[in-house]
């Protein structure tokens, strides 16, 4: 049956492979891998040749675990590299190492890999970073309470041409409630440094973070301008870019930038804002390393309370007229008697005027004469023309 002879094809052919994959024995892998510190940074790690290859055969490969990218091929049987307490945790001083024959890089005709792991006791310190001063740096970790320690620093740098120089002990260590650590008074000031402490718990090895202190900022307020200087910070080669951020009466926050050489910024000033300014420095390409957090925030001026326009519009002129119309209805009510006094018939007004005529001397002295009164604020009298008194029409 055709599929009976497939399938028997199918299994000749994977039996060939797998033959074919024996004849094609992989190099045996390094035997006997050891390591040994050649300072509190750097570790050598070595092996044996392999047993039963010759000279010239076989070359070795090696990688930091999980770094693929970073195998490298050799023919030495050692190779050093550096190993720092606080990568101990993860695959970062673990190291395999695997043997290539045909005596080529490129061969794909790899032995198995072979692992080490570089381990110390390890003591964690939390939070380490070293302020930068023009004169040297602060280097220090949280530590819940005073502890002893030895601490040295030298360089991260090593290399067939780099040799390893021995690491310089601290001189100024101290130890408080909260931060341990060291001064180092230092003009070399070596940003590619790295530091070694020994406590009773154990070793600590790593590549700090560099800080410098936040920059300070100084305001002088000119017509109708803040310039803004800030002070520049003297260290090595280095210089540094600056962000200013404010807000301006509680508006959403806007950052400038100063350059290093720059001259000061100049912002318009409101005279009724309350301005808060906080700054830091951007590293430069100089010294990338170092950076800087931002300033607790400084304050300038105050907030004042203003009435725009429409405020006044919609608030005063209503108080007025509320004002205005309370005020008359008060002094309605107090004269009412003058300003409207018991209306007289005006049928008998007529009646008066067609029985006396014209003569007016005759009807003055029918009409009303006001009283006059002391506390009179709205005294209301009607004159007419010809200066003689009237009722009101
Ligand atoms: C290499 O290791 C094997 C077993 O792990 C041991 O028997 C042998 O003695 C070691 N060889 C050397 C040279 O240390
Ligand atoms: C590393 O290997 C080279 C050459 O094989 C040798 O000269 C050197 O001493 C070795 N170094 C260590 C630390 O084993
Ligand atoms: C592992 O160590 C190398 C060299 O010290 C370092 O460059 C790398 O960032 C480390 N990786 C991790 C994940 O810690
Ligand atoms: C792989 O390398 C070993 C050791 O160099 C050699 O004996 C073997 O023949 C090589 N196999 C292939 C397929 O090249
Ligand atoms: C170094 O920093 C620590 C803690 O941050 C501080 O207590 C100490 O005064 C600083 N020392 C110097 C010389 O600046
Ligand atoms: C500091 O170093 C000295 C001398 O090497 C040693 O005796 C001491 O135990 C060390 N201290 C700590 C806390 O490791
Ligand atoms: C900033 O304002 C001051 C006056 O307050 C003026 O003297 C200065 O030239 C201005 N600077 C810039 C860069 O505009
Ligand atoms: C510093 O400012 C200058 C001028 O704005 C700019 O060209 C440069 O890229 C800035 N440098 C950094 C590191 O931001
Ligand atoms: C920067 O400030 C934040 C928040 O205040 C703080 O957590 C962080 O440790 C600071 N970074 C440095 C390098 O001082």
């Amino acid at each position: 049956m055709p599929s009976t002879r497939e399938l028997y094809a199918c299994l000749t052919f994977t039996a060939m492979m797998v033959v074919y994959h024996c004849k094609a024995d992989p190099p045996p892998p390094p035997e006997n891998l050891t390591f040994k510190w050649l300072d509190p940074f750097f570790v050598s790690v070595s092996w044996l040749d392999p047993r039963g290859l010759k000279n010239g055969e076989f070359k070795y490969k090696f990688c930091r675990k999980g770094d693929e990218i970073g195998t490298k091929c050799r023919i030495d049987r050692n190779f050093t590299d550096r190993c720092f307490t606080e990568h101990s945790d993860s695959d970062n001083c673990t190291f395999e190492v695997w043997t290539v024959g045909s005596g080529s890089c490129d061969s794909k005709n790899e032995s198995e890999r072979r692992e080490i792991k570089i381990q110390k006791i390890r003591a964690k310190l939390e939070e380490k970073k070293c302020i930068v001063y023009p004169d040297g740096m602060n280097c220090s970790w949280n530590s819940p309470r005073k502890q002893r320690f030895n601490f040295s620093y030298g360089t991260c740098e090593h290399s067939k041409t780099v040799p390893l120089k021995p690491l310089t002990t601290c001189d100024q260590p101290y130890s408080g409630a909260k931060r341990s650590g060291c001064y180092l008074k230092d003009n070399k000031r070596d940003f590619n440094m790295c530091i070694y402490v020994e406590t009773e718990a154990g070793l600590s090895t790593f590549k700090p973070e560099f800080v410098i202190p936040p920059p300070e900022l100084s305001i002088t307020e000119g017509p109708g301008v803040l310039q803004l200087d800030l002070e520049h910070l003297k260290i090595g080669w280095c210089y540094w870019n600056y962000t200013v951020c404010y807000t301006r009466c509680n508006k959403p926050e806007v950052c400038e930038s100063i350059i290093s050489d720059g001259k000061a910024l100049n912002i318009t000033y409101d005279k009724d804002c309350l301005y808060q300014f906080r700054s830091r420095a951007e590293p430069t390409e100089a010294c990338k390393t170092i950076t800087s957090n931002f300033s607790k925030v400084v304050a300038y001026g105050s907030n004042k309370t203003r009435y725009e326009p429409l405020t006044v519009v919609a608030i005063v002129i209503p108080i007025i007229l509320s004002a205005c119309i309370i005020l008359s209805c008060y002094c309605f009510r107090k004269h009412s008697a003058i300003i409207c006094p018991v209306i007289p018939d005006p049928s008998a007004i007529f009646k008066e005027m067609m029985i006396n005529g014209n003569k007016e001397h005759k009807t003055s002295g029918k009409l009303y004469t006001p009283v006059p009164e002391p506390i009179e604020p709205c005294i209301v009298t009607l004159v007419a023309e010809n200066g003689d008194l009237q009722q009101n029409s």
